[in-house]
């Protein structure tokens, strides 16, 4: 019953769209909106433990509506989405932020506290690490380079996701970039890198090389969190972006 509600929910949203219905995005929009109300009441009231483990029996057909999507419809699905137990905790899903051409793409693990309750990935300590770090290259966040996550909603005690919701998400992360369209990605640490090369590799083998995702050059560098732990490694990490840089640069 829940499921068909959800599913019905996205494909109002992709014929809204082919049909060029402003209005009635906006209605979607709403019902959207009084949905999710009234089913976060409704699992509160049923289930005190989120469950984060298992895939929504919908996430395959979200995987094929969500490619079609526009920034707006995309933002609105992960505002909504319910595919998997993140939901449940969140105060908000972190869509991402920055410049929606952006050359340079970003790719972090997941909100914490602070964006979960701001809006914004990477608004923390953690945040202000990366923004420096961007900063001594040159990069301004939401001028050359947009920031997103793996997962949209916050894990509970800033846990890593599981797979399973890393699978959940995937699609929306997918359609940013292919909206975004980045000259470079930059997957900052092993649950980004893992998520998009598909590999348990260690993030120090991956470092210093170009990857490929889906053709678009990736490199790998340490998340600022890690970072703000281990101090010697901020030397490799500046060491990984001057050459990502240079990936970049000659890329042009
Ligand atoms: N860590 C991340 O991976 N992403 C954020 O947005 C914040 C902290």
């Amino acid at each position: 019953m829940k499921d068909d509600r959800s599913l019905q929910e996205l494909e109002l949203l992709v014929v809204a769209r082919l049909y060029g219905l402003a209005e009635a995005r906006g209605v979607v929009a709403k019902h959207l909106q009084d949905q999710t109300l009234h089913e976060t009441q409704e699992v509160a009231s049923v289930e005190e433990q989120p469950r984060t483990d298992a895939l929504h029996p919908l996430a395959s057909r979200a995987s094929r509506l969500v490619p079609s999507m526009n920034w707006d419809e995309l933002r609105e699905t992960v505002r909504t989405c319910q595919l998997c137990g993140l939901c449940k905790q969140r105060k908000q899903a972190v869509f991402g932020v920055g410049h929606e051409s952006a050359p340079w793409l970003f790719i972090g693990e997941g909100p914490g506290a602070d964006e979960d309750e701001q809006g914004e990935p990477f608004v923390g300590q953690a945040g202000r690490l990366l923004d420096s770090m961007l900063a001594a290259v040159g990069i301004q966040r939401g001028r050359e380079a947009y920031i997103a996550n793996v997962v949209k909603c916050r894990p509970p005690g800033n846990r890593t996701p599981t797979p399973q919701e890393a699978a959940a998400c995937a699609p929306y992360l997918d359609r940013q970039i292919e909206l975004i369209k980045p000259r470079l990605i930059v997957a900052l640490g092993k649950t980004a890198a893992t998520r998009l090369l598909d590999t348990e590799a260690s993030l120090a083998s991956l470092r210093g090389r170009v990857h490929r995702y889906k053709g678009t050059p990736l490199v790998v560098t340490y998340h600022p969190a890690y970072l703000l732990r281990s101090l010697p490694e901020k030397a490799k990490a500046w060491e990984d972006l001057v050459f990502a840089r240079r990936v970049l640069r000659e890329s042009a």
